[in-house]
């Protein structure tokens, strides 16, 4: 028997997918549905990279398709499209640039670069193009963490080539000065300098920018949330009540600048014991996603409290990319599906695409 399109739609509207947590046809991923020689063919196209999901969404579709009984059994292809999103009213995109996301926290020290380089490495699996900005001026660790220190090059002494490692493309502030120079930075000069290290690299088309903002939530940061085009943010946190605390403060900051926040990272949730892999809440439990719901924002991850997290960061190894199979590698995985499949139901950017149109009410 053969089923009819309506059929098919009605069926593919019963899988609701646990990154988009919507449906494949609700989220405008269905582009056709073919039947020439006897066979279907149901054509997908993904607005986030699944070099990796892809196959799992394939199976889990082709399961949900089998009430149908058709037969042969009907061909599901998955094509990717990554497009821009919206940034914030009035701010430029960046030339080569199709999204960027900050990563953003309340406070130093809870992981944010930490995320920030195994986002991108998770990113770069699914078969994305990225790039990774270290505009923390307080701690630029990047360098370290993807293994990338030295001075950026220049082919024309003006602008900068980002520094590349494990296929990400990398601009540090650590790379332009020494790390052991203390740096006392005023509000316009860091964000003048940051402005700089974004917009005179050249990066080499990349779906994703990845920002690892400084913490906090003061002036320099909002200013740069003003200033630097951002498709979406993600507050990284440790689950005590503190951090939290300083959090919310990150949140207020998004929603004052009118950045969607995509989700929070709840970092150091729990510890597991290297010995014996007993896993413990030292700094309490459910912190992050009470903090979600109250805020209405999606929890995109939990992190354990992971010694083989922090050698690999600290040895310019992360994770993410040493560790492919291990159980954190599978949290930051499911992040950056999260992240990427929020944004693409975002609005795309029309900017230039448009004329400017004014709406006159006839009287
Ligand atoms: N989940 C984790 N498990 C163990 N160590 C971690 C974890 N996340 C971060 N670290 C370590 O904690 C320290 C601070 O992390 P970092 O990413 O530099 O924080 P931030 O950028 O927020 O200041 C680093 O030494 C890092 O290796
Ligand atoms: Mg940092
Ligand atoms: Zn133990």
């Amino acid at each position: 028997m053969t089923p009819t399109h309506d059929q098919i739609e009605a069926a593919l509207r019963t899988y609701r997918d646990p990154y988009l947590e919507t449906d494949v046809v609700t989220a405008g991923m269905l582009k056709s549905i073919g039947d020439t020689t006897g066979s279907i063919a149901i054509e997908l196209e993904a607005g986030f990279p699944l070099a990796r999901y892809g196959a799992t969404l394939r199976h889990e579709l082709s399961q949900t398709l089998a009430v149908l009984s058709a037969t042969p059994p009907p061909q599901i292809n998955i094509a990717t499209k990554i497009v821009s999103h919206a940034v914030q009213k009035g701010v430029k995109t960046l030339p080569g640039v199709k999204n960027t996301i900050a990563v953003a926290s309340g406070k130093g020290g809870v992981g944010k670069s930490t995320t920030a380089a195994n986002l991108a490495l998770a990113l770069r699996d699914e078969g994305a193009s990225v790039g990774l900005l270290d505009a923390d001026i307080y701690g630029p660790s990047q360098p370290r963490m993807l293994g990338c220190p030295g001075r950026p090059d220049s082919r024309d002494g003006k602008s900068m080539e980002p520094k590349e490692s494990y296929g990400i493309q990398c601009i540090s502030i650590g790379h332009l000065i020494e790390e052991d120079t203390p740096m006392i930075w005023r509000g316009p000069m860091a964000t003048s300098a940051l402005e700089q290290l974004l917009r005179e690299t050249n990066w080499r088309a990349l779906d994703y920018l990845i920002i690892d903002l400084p913490p906090g939530t003061g002036d320099i940061q909002l200013t740069l949330c003003q200033k630097v085009p951002l498709s979406g943010a993600i507050i990284v946190t440790t689950p005590q009540d503190i951090a939290l605390l300083d959090a919310r403060k990150g949140l207020k900051m998004f929603e004052k600048v009118e950045v969607p926040v995509l989700g929070i990272v709840e970092n150091m949730s729990v510890h597991v014991c290297s010995n014996c892999g007993h896993a413990e809440h030292i700094f309490g439990a459910g912190g992050g996603a009470s903090m979600a719901t109250q805020y209405g924002v999606p929890l995109l991850g939990c992190l354990p409290l992971d010694i083989r997290i922090r050698e690999g960061v600290d040895n310019g190894r992360p994770t993410v990319h040493t560790d492919p199979e291990s159980s954190a590698t599978q949290v930051y995985r499911e992040i950056a599906r999260r992240v990427t499949a929020k944004l693409a139901l975002r609005a795309k950017d029309y900017s230039g695409r448009f004329p400017n149109i004014v709406i006159q009410k006839n009287s």
